[in-house]
C-alpha cells in the first residue's frame, strides 16, 4: 500500500512558509500500545547525530508499542533499519543487512521496517516497491511519529506500507524518547538543510533548515539536567545558522549561552559550518567554561576552484582566517574537520592544496572520504574523470598525514593532566574506565567505578594515534 512516495522536486523546493511546530502529532492509544506484547524489537542505525538522536525516538515509540529491546538483529521479531543515504557505501551496508533478514525470515516471522535518509530517495522507493515486497514499513525522516499507526497497518492487511513526506517539514514536539547513554545526550537544535552543497543529499533527504524553539530546546536540556545528565550535545547540519531562518530570533551565540546559563556540565555542539560562524559565538564559548573548546569545522577541500564547485561559500582564505582565530582566542582548542578527495575535475595540484590545509591546520582528527556521486545532485551531473585508483591513492595520503598529526596532538597532552567524563568500562581492557576529555579525545582511564558519570582529573601516561592511556589524580 502506497499511502506517499518522495519526490526530488517538492524535496528540492523552500518557500517562505512558516514552519509549524506541532505538539500534538503522536498518537499511542490503547490499541497501539499493545501491538508488541510479548515481543521483540532491535533498531539498527547508520549515518549521524541525527539518526543516532532518531533512532532513540524510534526505540521508544517502540516500547510505548510494548514492544521488548534486543540488541542482535537477529534474534528480534521487528527489525527498523534507520538508514544514511549520505554515501554510496551506506546504501550498500543496509541491502547487506537486508540480504541477512530475508534468509532468516524463511525461518521465522520478522517484520522488517525501513525509515531515515535513504527512504526519501526516489530511487532506492522503487526498488523496495518492486524487489524487497517484504519489507513491511517503509518511512521517511519526516513522520517517525506516524510509526505506530503505520506498523499496525501493515500487520492487518499483510501488505507494504510507504508513506514518505518530500515537503519542506514541521518541526514535531512531545515525541518520546529512550537514550542510549546515561551520562550525555543529543539535544536536536535544527532540523534540515538550506545550504545545498552540490555533492550532498541531505537537503533532499531532511528537508529546509527549521530552527527548534529556544524555549523547547532548553526545556530539553534543563530536563537531562534533572535527569543527573553531565553532557550535552547541540546538534544540527548546521548549528551556526542557528535562528536565521525565523526572523528576530535568537542566534546561535545567544542560544549557546542560554545553554550555558543552566548550569550544565558540558556543552558540545555539532556541525559548524564554516560560513556561519560568527565572532560573537567564540566570544560566548571562549567566556563559559562548561561549553567545551572543541569545534568540528569541515574544510571538504583546500582549493579555491573545488570549493566554489562544491558550493561551499568560503574561501580557503576565510577558512584559515577563521581557524587561526578559533586557536587565538581559545587556545586549548581542538579542531576536527572533514574533507572529500576526488570531486569531480579535482587535479592533484588542487588535491595537494588539501594537504596544504592539513599541514597548516594540524587538525586533532578528520573523517575523509572519496567522493560519491549522490542522485539527482548537481556534482551528480559533473564529468567525473578521475579514476578510482587515483582516489584511493589521494585518500591513502591524506588519511598517512591526518593521523600524523592525530598522533602528534595526542603525544602533545603526554603529562598533562585534562578533565574526562567517565562513562564506563573500556571496550579495549575490562580494567580501565573510558571517557572523554573536554577536547574530544578518547581516554582509557585507571580509575574506580564510582567515577563513572563524573567528571575527574586524569594525568596522560601514554598517547596512540587514536586513544589515550591515563590514571586519575586529585
Ligand atoms: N552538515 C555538515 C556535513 C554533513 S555530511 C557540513 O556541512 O559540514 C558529513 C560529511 O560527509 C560532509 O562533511 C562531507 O565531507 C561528507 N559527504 C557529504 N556528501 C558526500 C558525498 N556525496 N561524497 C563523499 N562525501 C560526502
Ligand atoms: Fe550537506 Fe552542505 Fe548541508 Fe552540510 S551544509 S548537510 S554538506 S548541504
Ligand atoms: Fe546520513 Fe541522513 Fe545523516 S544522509 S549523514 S543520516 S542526515
Amino acid at each position: 500500500m502506497k499511502k506517499s512516495l518522495p519526490d526530488y522536486k517538492e524535496a528540492r523546493r523552500r518557500t517562505k512558509e512558516e514552519v509549524k511546530v506541532i505538539t500534538d502529532a503522536y498518537i499511542m492509544d490503547n490499541e497501539l500500545s499493545k501491538l508488541g506484547i510479548g515481543k521483540t524489537y532491535c533498531t539498527v542505525t547508520y549515518g549521524c547525530q541525527a539518526n543516532v538522536r532518531d533512532s532513540e525516538t524510534i526505540s521508544a515509540i517502540m516500547e510505548d508499542m510494548s514492544f521488548t529491546r534486543v540488541e542482535d538483529m537477529k534474534e528480534a521479531d521487528v527489525v527498523i533499519f534507520n538508514t544514511c543515504a549520505i554515501r554510496e557505501n551506506a546504501h550498500n551496508k543496509v541491502f547487506g543487512n537486508l540480504g541477512i533478514i530475508k534468509n532468516l525470515k524463511e525461518k521465522k516471522d520478522i517484520l522488517t521496517i525501513l525509515c531515515g535518509c535513504m527512504a526519501q530517495e526516489e530511487s532506492v522507493i522503487k526498488m523496495l516497491t518492486e524487489k524487497y515486497k517484504w519489507v513491511d514499513v517503509i518511512l521517511g525522516t519526516h513522520n517517525i511519529h506516524n510509526l505506530p499507526k503505520l506498523l499496525s497497518e501493515a500487520i492487518d492487511k499483510n501488505e507494504q506500507v510507504v508513506e514518505v513526506f518530500s515537503k519542506e517539514g514541521d518541526i514535531v514536539e512531545n515525541l518520546p524518547v529512550r537514550r542510549d547513554n546515561k551520562y550525555k545526550a543529543f539535544v536536536n537544535i535544527m532540523y534540515g538543510c538550506d545550504k545545498f552543497c552540490t555533492y550532498c543529499i541531505v537537503p533532499y533527504t531532511r528537508g529546509k533548515q527549521r530552527s527548534r524553539r529556544i524555549e523547547d530546546i532548553l526545556k530539553e536540556v534543563n530536563e537531562l539536567l534533572a535527569n543527573g545528565y553531565k553532557e550535552v550535545t547541540l546538534i544540527g547540519q548546521n548549528v551556526n545558522a542557528y535562528g536565521k531562518d525565523i526572523e528576530n530570533y535568537p542566534t546561535m551565540a545567544n542560544l549557546l549561552e542560554e545553554v550555558a546559563k543552566t548550569g550544565i556540565e558540558r556543552i558540545r555542539f555539532v556541525t559548524s559550518h564554516p560560513w556561519d560562524f560568527t565572532d560573537e559565538m567564540i566570544d560566548v564559548i571562549a567566556k563559559y567554561d562548561n561549553i567545551m573548546p572543541y569545534f568540528h569545522l569541515p574544510v571538504q577541500s583546500g582549493s579555491n576552484r573545488i570549493l566554489k564547485l562544491m558550493g561551499r561559500r568560503y574561501t580557503k582564505e576565510s577558512y584559515l582566517e577563521l581557524f587561526h582565530k578559533i586557536k587565538e582566542r581559545i587556545p586549548n582548542a581542538s579542531v576536527t574537520t572533514d574533507i572529500i578527495v576526488g570531486f569531480p575535475s579535482e587535479t592533484e595540484e588542487e588535491f595537494m592544496e588539501t594537504m596544504e590545509v592539513v599541514e597548516e591546520c594540524k587538525y586533532d582528527g578528520a573523517f575523509t572520504f572519496i567522493y560519491s556521486p549522490r542522485e539527482n545532485t548537481p556534482a551528480a551531473s559533473m564529468k567525473d574523470d578521475i579514476t578510482l585508483e587515483e582516489k584511493e591513492d589521494r585518500l591513502q595520503r591524506l588519511n598517512a598525514l591526518v593521523n600524523k598529526y592525530y598522533r602528534e596532538n595526542n603525544e602533545k597532552l603526554l603529562g598533562k593532566i585534562v578533565p574526562v567524563l567517565i562513562e564506563g568500562p573500556s571496550d579495549k581492557n575490562s580494567n580501565l574506565y573510558s571517557g572523554y576529555t573536554d577536547t574530544m579525545k578518547l581516554v582509557n582511564v585507571e580509575c574506580d567505578k564510582e567515577d563513572i558519570g563524573t567528571v575527574i582529573n586524569v594525568e596522560i601516561t601514554e598517547a596512540k594515534t587514536w586513544s589515550l592511556d591515563g590514571k586519575k589524580v586529585k
